[in-house]
């Protein structure tokens, strides 16, 4: 069996590993040096959309999947009529447009923030009076880290926002006083099993994931983000592991985004989960049953990013995952993942780590 992986980042090396557990060979198009997929497989270094290195990877791969949000959509229209691919195009392109995202949201009844299309400046007036203050204005594309984000706090910093990211398409959002974040990740395989993960907890910073944790404590909100994730799999026709992004209100959750792809906040199931996230995102494209989401304790996950320092690969009984990327600020170097037998030894650890690797990192 060979997988072609569009895209060569550290999803693509992860995933890679699992293959290899799997038997399962991978080959990467990427036109980065030393992309970190490369201790993985072979790397095709050409342009994602390149049309001789996407027949190559059609005619020599049994199926092909993406790794990275910013595939151009007919790169993939390009070889699926040729070979196997999954997740659908039709996933992508909804992730890809934060628009079309949100519209896909309202008709599956997930509840979101809410929001209005901005296409000029006084767009953004009109969206200040109907959603009030605050609001963010986000780049409907390309946007990734909370890059491409501008939080309106008073109606003087309307001229700023504009300045900053007017000119491209943007959206308007309601500016969500959450409690705090989580992530529900589930997979289908070609036949159509499910299988979906334990809440994971997610902090942010500066639009950056710092932490996960799961499973999270939370029955109701479990349940409730399960059956999104769900209507979501199936209205897709989906193959392959996706993840969505969920404010918590209460006991009310609302949609922020979705990823068609393995996700950073997942990271924590390569110990943490009978079944990683990447093994299942395999298993469901080559259409092998699931393996089970159970977790095996409390996993708690720590970004290390813009550099590793040295207290994050002396801390015992912790596993630590370095990219190989080379090192530059706010850049995702590596990950650490801890498991305990309770959630506060779990959260004990995690905060301190967190505190030290923060305080360390460039
Ligand atoms: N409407 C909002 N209300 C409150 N926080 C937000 C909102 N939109 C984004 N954020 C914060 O910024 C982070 C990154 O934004 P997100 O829309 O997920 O963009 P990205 O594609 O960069 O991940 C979110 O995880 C959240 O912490
Ligand atoms: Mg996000």
């Amino acid at each position: 069996m060979r997988i072609g992986i569009i895209g060569a980042g550290q999803l693509g090396q992860m995933l890679g590993f699992s293959a290899r557990d799997l038997g399962v060979e991978c080959v990467y198009l990427d036109p980065s040096d030393q992309p970190p997929a490369a201790a993985c497989g072979d790397v095709i270094r050409r342009p994602f959309d390149d049309p001789a290195a996407l027949a190559e990877l059609a005619a020599t791969c049994d199926v092909v999947t993406f790794e990275f949000e910013n595939v151009p959509v007919e790169a993939l229209h390009r070889i699926e009529n040729d070979v196997a691919v999954y997740p659908p195009a039709s996933a992508l392109q909804h992730s890809q447009d934060r628009l079309a995202e949100k519209q896909l949201f309202e008709r599956l009844g997930i509840p979101l923030p809410g929001y209005r299309v901005v296409d000029a400046r006084a767009d953004i007036e009109a969206a200040v009076d109907a959603l009030g203050l605050p609001v963010v204005i986000k780049t409907r594309r390309l946007g990734y880290d909370g890059k491409g984000q501008f939080v309106i706090r008073d109606r003087t910093d309307i001229d700023k926002a504009w300045q900053a990211i007017g000119g491209s398409a943007l959206i308007a959002e309601q500016w969500v006083p959450f409690d705090y974040e989580v992530s529900c990740i589930g997979a289908r395989n070609v036949d159509g099993e499910i299988a979906i993960y334990p809440l994971s907890h997610n902090v942010h910073e500066g639009g950056i994931l710092r932490t996960s944790r799961s499973p999270v404590d939370a029955p109701v909100l479990a349940d409730t983000a399960e059956r999104y994730v769900r209507t979501m799999l199936e209205h897709l026709d989906y193959v392959g592991t996706l993840a969505l992004e969920l404010f918590v209100c209460g006991e009310k959750l609302l949609a922020n985004e979705f990823a068609p792809r393995v996700h950073n906040s997942g990271h924590w199931s390569i110990e943490g989960s009978k079944t990683s996230q990447f093994e299942n995102h395999l298993r469901a494209i080559l259409n092998r049953p699931l393996g089970s989401t159970d977790s095996v304790g409390h996993a708690g996950m720590v970004n290390l990013i813009g550099g590793i320092p040295a207290v994050a690969r002396n801390i015992g009984d912790t596993y630590v995952h370095d990219y190989g990327k080379s090192p530059r600020p706010g850049r995702k170097l590596g990950h650490i993942t801890l498991i305990r037998d309770t959630a506060s030894e779990r959260d004990e650890l995690l905060d301190s780590l967190h505190r030290n690797v923060t305080q360390s990192s460039v």
